[in-house]
């Protein structure tokens, strides 16, 4: 049976053990996660043991992130089973604190964030939630310290944020994108997918479908307003409630009309049921 790897559930032990996995001038890549974990998680973790020496994974579910409305109370918890695939994936230290260990009493400094985040996408629908997402990234960031971070494409405008705040803040660290990791039916993998039932899932699948066909037909100099009027219009159709599909420039996330205003990235939002689904992808 392959051990659990260390987890540690306080700041100065964290910072024991980062100054330990450190020796020898080793360096530390950080993959933060909201736990749940599955292959898109554990892809971030293999993209952080090629380019580091040590990998630390974070794991905390952030209540800031969560509208009061939102599912932080029924969020899927399940550590045993993440430390066994942490075990697995060789993670050499797993940083999970508790709510009061991340905010304690009298906690009092929130990180702002603009550009990015002020997108118009996902904030226009969770305007908490890149503020929430900011402060406990900021934080996760300075507790370990790592040379690099890992986030998932599948949060395009996460991580644009993050990388903004990384940049603006001369935090000494890499942010590192990597691509999204999909079941065999193109459906995106989220933790939030055991919420779907079965007949939602096949459904869901048609998300990244639609997408694809948006972005062939965007990147063969169709008029842009009008296919994404018909992709909104075949996304609804199949049952979803769409909150956005959206052309944006890749980089910048602002609004493109052309091609010519490229490189452009598709983001969408959408419900199915209770559950609230989003993806992207390139043109
Ligand atoms: P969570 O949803 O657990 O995701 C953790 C990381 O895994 C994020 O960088 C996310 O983009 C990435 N990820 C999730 N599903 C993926 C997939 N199918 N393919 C590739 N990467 C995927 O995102 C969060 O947690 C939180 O907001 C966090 C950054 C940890 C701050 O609380």
């Amino acid at each position: 049976m392959t051990q659990h790897p260390r987890v540690v559930s306080n700041v100065p032990a964290l910072r024991r053990a980062i100054d330990a996995l450190r020796r020898g001038r080793a360096t530390v890549a950080l993959v933060p996660t909201m736990g749940a974990l599955h292959k898109g998680h554990l892809a971030l973790v293999r993209q952080a043991r090629r380019r580091a020496k040590r990998v630390v994974v974070s794991i905390f579910v952030n209540p800031t992130q969560f509208a009061p409305n939102e599912d932080f109370g029924s969020y899927p918890r399940d550590l045993k089973q993440d430390l066994t695939a942490l075990a697995e994936a060789n993670v050499d230290l797993v940083w999970a604190p508790n709510v009061k260990t991340m905010y304690p009493d009298g906690f009092a400094t929130r990180i702002v964030p603009e550009g990015p985040a002020k997108a118009g996408l996902e904030d226009a629908f969770r305007p908490h939630f890149f503020g929430g997402v900011a402060t406990v990234v900021t934080k996760l960031l300075v507790q370990c310290s790592p040379d690099i971070a890992i986030f998932g494409e599948k949060d395009y405008q996460q991580l644009k944020v993050i990388s903004r705040i990384a940049t603006d803040l001369d935090l000494p660290v890499k942010i590192v994108g990597a691509p999204i990791v999909r079941e065999t039916n193109g459906l995106a993998m989220s933790s939030r997918n055991a919420y779907l039932s079965e007949a939602q899932r096949e459904v869901a699948a048609s998300l990244h479908r639609v997408l694809k066909d948006c972005a062939r037909r965007i990147a063969g100099k169709e008029h842009i307003a009008r296919v994404l009027d018909e992709c909104s219009a075949d996304i609804e159709s199949v049952g979803f409630t769409l909150d956005y599909l959206e052309a944006r420039h890749a980089d910048s996330l602002a609004k493109v009309e052309s091609i010519k205003d490229g490189p452009i990235r598709l983001l969408v939002a959408a419900r199915l049921g209770a559950t609230r689904l989003i993806d992207n992808v390139a043109v």
